[in-house]
């Protein structure tokens, strides 16, 4: 799973293998680990809808985590800033954990930017074939600078903030993720519904008991 990755420092670390495998985990919580990796701009809405898709697979008996950008810039992170390489190094290592998450039987649920598609293929490639599922949460950005929810669109403008996504800095739109949102046109009931039914889909959640 980490063929593509560079090797470890030491050459004297071994790989542990654990005991408890997939089905078993997977039989214990009623669903299987997966990545939800939520991607877009800033303002787009990736939090406020990790957080409604958070509530709602709790209402079904998930086990979930949050990753959130802004949050995990106050701790893991909080060494990184945001120049290129740093945002690398925020996704690899937000990957990395998002995985541990996954193989532990969770569903993780990441908000992050991401504006770099071949960071967010890199984090792809360390897990099982189904369980990194990409979300595009499209908004346009006017609509997102317009919300300017933080007041940082405006500092950006204003050239108070270097290498801004969106304003002074790229983001790559995903080409092909699994999932599609539209935080403009879209409730965030209707997104949490959509995002529940690509959750079935994938055999992630089981199939509903009711309705
Ligand atoms: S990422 O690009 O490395 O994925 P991340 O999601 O962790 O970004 O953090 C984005 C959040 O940091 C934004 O929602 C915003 O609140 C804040 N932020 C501060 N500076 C910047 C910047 N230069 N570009 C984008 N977001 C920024």
């Amino acid at each position: 799973m980490k063929e593509n990755e560079p090797p470890p420092q030491s050459e004297n670390i071994t790989w542990h293998r654990g005991s408890v495998d997939r089905a078993s985990r997977a039989a214990l919580y009623g669903h299987r680990g997966a990545t939800i990796w939520l991607t877009g701009l800033s303002g787009s809405g990736k939090s406020t809808v990790s957080v409604a898709l958070e509530a709602a697979l709790l209402e079904r008996g998930a086990h979930t985590a949050i990753l959130d950008g802004d949050n995990i810039r106050h701790g893991l992170n909080r060494d990184l800033g945001f120049s290129p390489e740093d945002r690398a190094e925020n996704i690899r290592r937000i990957g990395e954990v998002a995985r541990l998450f996954c193989d532990a039987g969770v569903i993780a649920l990441t908000a992050f930017i991401s504006p770099a598609r071949a960071e967010r293929d890199r984090v792809r490639a360390l897990h099982a074939e189904g369980d990194f599922i990409e979300v595009f949460v499209d908004c346009p950005l006017e609509v997102c600078e317009a919300r300017d929810p933080k007041g940082l669109y405006k500092k950006a403008r204003a050239g108070l903030i270097p290498e801004f996504t969106g304003i002074s800095a790229p983001y790559e739109a995903p080409e092909s993720p699994e999932l599609v949102v539209n935080t403009h046109t879209q409730s965030l009931d209707e997104i949490v519904d959509l995002l529940l039914d690509g959750l079935k889909a994938r055999g992630v959640l089981g199939a509903p008991s009711e309705g």
